[in-house]
Order: structure tokens, then C-alpha cells, then sequence
């Protein structure tokens, strides 16, 4: 399933996704921006990051780990979201909140995406 690029600055933290692609090279605080890769696998790690989901019809609830994910404000998940073909939905979430996010889908295949503010980028098909 096609998914947008996501791309941080190591020095501040800036993130940013490309919804129309282009030639340029992205630059933040006066270097290249790093192009984050979204891990599948957390079978290995103490934490866990894989998003898991509970569907029923159109209605998706997804929860960040097999074991739920810290939510402090040192260390939490930044946002959930979902995609199927050109539609995508995104919950940001804030410190405190539980990392679980519901949703409306459509029949079929979807992606569903995550970012923990430690850990980065995570996905898994649905
Ligand atoms: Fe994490």
C-alpha cells in the first residue's frame, strides 16, 4: 500500500511528511532532513510499538502495542493513523492520552501507521 514519506530533522525534532513529491532535497537547521523508515517488527524489543486492531465492519479500533505504550511526557505516541487508497485519517494524541485511536474504514486492506517520539516511525497492514 502506497504511504507518504515522513521526514525529521535530527537537531530539532521538526517532522515533516511529503504529500506531493518534487525534485528538491528537504533541509532543516541547515542539514538534510532524515527520511524515517517504518520498523514492522518489535517481537525483540521490550517495548512494543506494532500496532494491533480490533475490527468490526467499518469500525477500527487500534491500540499501540501488544502491550499498551507508555504515555508520559517524556515518552508517548505522537499520533495513529489510518490509510486506504487516498484516504488517509490521523489521530494526534498528546501525553496522558491512551494510545488507542478509533476509526471508520472502508472493506479491504488498510494501512495503519504510528510515531512514538522515542522509538519513531511504525506500521502494519491491516
Ligand atoms: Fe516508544
Amino acid at each position: 500500500m502506497k504511504e507518504t514519506e515522513i521526514y525529521l530533522c535530527e537537531i530539532c525534532g521538526k517532522m515533516v511528511e511529503v504529500l506531493h513529491d518534487g525534485s528538491g532535497e528537504l533541509v532543516c537547521c541547515g542539514q538534510p532532513m532524515t527520511l524515517e523508515k517504518a520498523k514492522v517488527d518489535d517481537s525483540n524489543a521490550a517495548e512494543k510499538h506494532v500496532p494491533s486492531a480490533k475490527r468490526d465492519g467499518k469500525r477500527v479500533e487500534v491500540t499501540i502495542g501488544a502491550v499498551e505504550h507508555p504515555s508520559e511526557r517524556e515518552h508517548y505516541i505522537e499520533w495513529i493513523e489510518t490509510t486506504q487508497g487516498n484516504r488517509t485519517k490521523r489521530v494526534v494524541l498528546q501525553p496522558g492520552d491512551r494510545p488507542i485511536a478509533e476509526f471508520c474504514v472502508e472493506d479491504g486492506p488498510a494501512l495503519v501507521r504510528t510515531y512514538c517520539n522515542l522509538h519513531g516511525l511504525w506500521k502494519k497492514e491491516i
